[in-house]
């Protein structure tokens, strides 16, 4: 398994959950891997796991001046990247709601990391990979941006919205400088995020309910096509959205 053989990743977000998972297997696949996270102490335990060819670095996407400090220590010391997962999200359960009832500071901090924090790590992705010749920017999206998924989560599924339109615009400026855009769009995927529907047996079965493959997905069903985008063999896909939500958005 070395279809990343040569190549090195940032991930967002790559302490827990997806972007754990995908570390993992970037790193099975040949890459070097940067796990970024604002848990710096999770990330490290990570990185640690993977071995040698994992790093880790404390960055909170929504702060620009350590978003910034990351990439610039990537850079210094050589470990540039050439394929970058602007992974890491939140979403406030229990806080997020229908519009009439969303508090504007729930709104604000949902939107800060999971939307201007996607921005900020695909400006400082795109500034070092123009420098570098090109690379491949993979986005989390999500079904909620899409369809009718997420009427409790306003300000959530507004944000995934925004992530997708994002990556859009972005692979449309720079396809013809070797930068590659690409949204992955999971299905309910059981991680530490979704604990209050996953240790809930009724939300469970009404989410399941609704993915027409009838189980839940697992972070490793999302790193395999981010493999897939990350690798020469995605050359030639930019500015889409790859649906692995077990036919949630499209059956
Ligand atoms: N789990 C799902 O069902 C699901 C479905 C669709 C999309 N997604 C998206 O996938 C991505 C990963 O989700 P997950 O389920 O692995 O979540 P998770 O909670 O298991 O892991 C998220 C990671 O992001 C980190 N993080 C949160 N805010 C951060 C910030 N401001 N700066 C840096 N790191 C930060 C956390 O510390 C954590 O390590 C998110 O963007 C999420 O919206 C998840």
């Amino acid at each position: 398994m070395t279809r990343l053989h040569g190549k090195t990743a940032l991930v967002t977000g790559g302490a827990l959950g997806i972007g754990m998972a995908v570390a993992q297997r970037f790193a099975a696949e040949g890459a070097r891997v940067i796990l970024a996270d604002r848990n710096g102490e999770g990330a490290a335990r990570a990185a640690a796991a993977i071995g040698a060819n994992a790093r880790a670095v404390t960055m909170d996407i929504s702060d620009e001046s350590a978003v910034a400090a990351a990439f610039a220590e990537a850079e210094e010391t050589g470990w540039a990247p050439d394929v970058v997962v602007a992974n890491a999200g939140v979403q406030l359960f229990g806080q997020d709601a229908q519009i009439a009832d969303l508090d504007l500071e729930v709104w604000k901090r949902t939107i800060d990391i999971n939307l201007t924090g996607t921005f900020l790590t695909v400006k400082y992705a795109v500034r070092t990979m123009l420098k570098n010749g090109g690379g491949s920017i993979i986005l989390t999206g999500s079904p909620t941006a899409v369809n009718g998924e997420g009427k409790d989560f306003t300000a959530y599924s507004s944000s995934k919205a925004g992530v997708h339109g994002l990556g859009r615009t972005v692979a449309a400026a720079y396809a013809d400088r070797g930068i590659r855009v690409n949204t992955v769009q999971p299905a309910y995927t059981e991680t530490p995020l979704v604990a209050a529907i996953s240790e809930d047996p009724e939300s469970r079965a009404a989410i399941v309910s609704r993915i027409p493959i009838g189980r839940a997905g697992t972070p490793d069903d999302v790193a395999g096509i981010m493999v897939y985008l990350a690798s020469d063999d995605g050359s030639f896909a930019t500015g889409a959205t790859f649906q692995v939500d077990g036919g949630m958005t499209s059956l």
